[in-house]
């Protein structure tokens, strides 16, 4: 069994921050390189003034840590540049936010490049590379141009877009061109896969054949869909620890028997963080009854500071919950808590199992473990509801959860009402749809069937004759 190669842009064990270590994408990769050994590789969270960064080497058993430093001005046209304000924001539909600039591609180009450089030399034919996400599309392309022969996939987080929104972008066919290096696709939908065999029809460079083969640039590889999961057992388990408890006991008090719904998001435009704190309004307006009696606790840790886009609707954040607040607020009851940390997903954990909602209404999202998380931190005796946008992939495996669409600010507030009134058996029913879902469709089946699929994978096949 050859070695495992994963990269991404943060290598989550080392860069995460307390409140986001160990989450779940990292614990699943790190089973499989304690497995088959390996190296985790990516950019260390500093930046330097050499032209040349010496890659950081970290050995923990069978792992290889290798970590890069990246130059001021590459960073900021690679990351703060074309991954957050050209990318990002094109897959995520708001290309009212996304900026075209060629300096940033040039930059993102020269990154990969330099990735691709320096961990060539750590690599053999018989491993099998693992790239994640947008930040990294064509580093394949760049280890294949050093003439790397093994094996190589590539799993996008986030959502690719349909072919009309994808096509604004200047370089985009250089991108799928990029994409077909690699043996294997991974996206997080059915959706996702369609969107990319579309745009190879429509620009008539490529075409799907049957269980997600596909010829593209004239190559043949495979693609799939692989929705990412949790580790449901252990996030249960979580909840239920002293440090979780510790914390929900005390978050009890506060609420004097008063339902809780919840809110946990980086703070990103993609989460429609201020259409639901309409929607809260909403409710509070409409459904005079419940006011006094619910608390709406929105955490949102902040994200991408140095993005302008994020900081506006950190702005926006504020304004809309002090206005709420103002409107609403009893000399006895706070209508909402925003809070603008993160907290220990152990927190996070005994956080979701008080809440009778919990509203993950993301505008668009490649999946959203927030949603699988608040499912598995539940309690089988009284579970509460998950009000899931319809945007969400995870909404496709989520039969069980209320969907809504979260641009229809009436229809969640309607939601929410409903689900607070929900009676108990109705909401184990739906709970215990969810839980099966998410427990079959854990972390270890996401990474399992892409790593095998990986390693069926035949590299290198051209397209044949007859099929051009
Ligand atoms: C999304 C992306 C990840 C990224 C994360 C946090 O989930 O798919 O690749 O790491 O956001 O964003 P950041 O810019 O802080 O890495």
């Amino acid at each position: 069994m050859g070695r495992l190669i994963v990269v991404s842009n943060r290598v989550t064990p080392l860069s995460g921050s307390k409140a986001t270590a160990a989450g779940g994408l990292a614990v699943g990769l790190l089973d499989t390189l304690r497995e088959t050994g390996g190296i985790w590789f990516g950019w260390s969270g500093d930046q330097t003034d050499n032209s040349v960064p010496l890659p950081k080497l970290f050995r923990s058993g069978k792992i290889t840590y290798i970590t890069i430093d990246l130059g001021r001005e590459d960073f900021e046209a690679y990351y703060g540049g074309f991954a957050n304000r050209t990318l990002w924001p094109l897959f995520h539909y708001r290309l009212d936010l996304a900026s075209f600039e060629r300096e940033w591609y040039l930059g993102y180009r020269r990154v990969n490049r330099l990735f691709a450089e320096q961990l060539f030399p750590y690599l053999r034919d018989d491993d099998l590379v693992w790239i994640h996400d947008f930040h990294l599309i064509p580093m394949g392309e760049e280890l294949r141009r050093l003439g790397l022969k093994a094996q190589m996939g590539f799993f996008l987080h986030i959502p690719f877009p349909t072919w009309e929104v994808y096509v604004t972008l200047p370089w985009h066919d250089r991108l799928v061109q990029a994409m077909c290096t690699y043996d294997l696709l991974g996206f997080q939908t059915s959706n996702d896969v369609r969107n990319f065999h579309d745009y190879l029809y429509r620009e008539n460079v490529g075409y799907a054949l049957a269980g997600g083969v596909i010829y593209g640039y004239g190559r043949r590889l495979r693609t799939r869909d692989y929705a990412i999961g949790i580790d449901a057992k252990d996030f249960a388990d979580m909840a239920v620890s002293v440090e979780a408890r510790r914390a929900s006991e005390r978050l009890a008090r506060s609420l004097l028997g008063r339902n809780l719904i919840i809110g946990v998001d980086r703070l990103d435009y993609t989460k429609g963080i201020t259409e639901r704190l309409a929607a809260y309004e909403t409710l509070l307006q409409n459904f005079p009854r419940q006011r006094g009696q619910v608390t709406y606790m929105q955490i949102s840790a902040p994200s991408r500071q140095d993005v302008p886009e994020y900081n506006d609707l950190k702005l926006q954040v504020e304004a809309a919950s002090g206005r709420i607040n103002g409107r609403f607020n009893e000399f006895d009851w706070m209508a909402l808590r925003y809070i603008n940390r993160g907290f220990t997903r152990r927190t996070l954990s005994g956080f979701f199992r008080l809440s009778r909602i919990g509203l993950v209404t993301p505008l668009r999202d490649g999946m959203n473990l927030v949603a699988k998380e608040y499912v598995a931190a539940q309690a089988e005796e009284d579970p509460g509801v998950l009000i899931l946008s319809r945007f969400a992939g995870a909404a496709l495996d989520a039969d069980g959860a209320v969907i809504v669409n979260p641009y229809d600010i009436e229809a969640v507030a309607e939601a929410m009402n409903m689900s607070i009134l929900m009676p108990l058996d109705e909401r184990q029913d739906r709970w215990r749809r969810l839980i099966a879902q998410v427990r079959e469709h854990d972390i270890g089946y996401w990474r399992r069937s892409f790593v095998e699929d990986l390693r069926q994978t035949v590299p290198q096949e051209e397209e044949p004759e007859a099929a051009s």
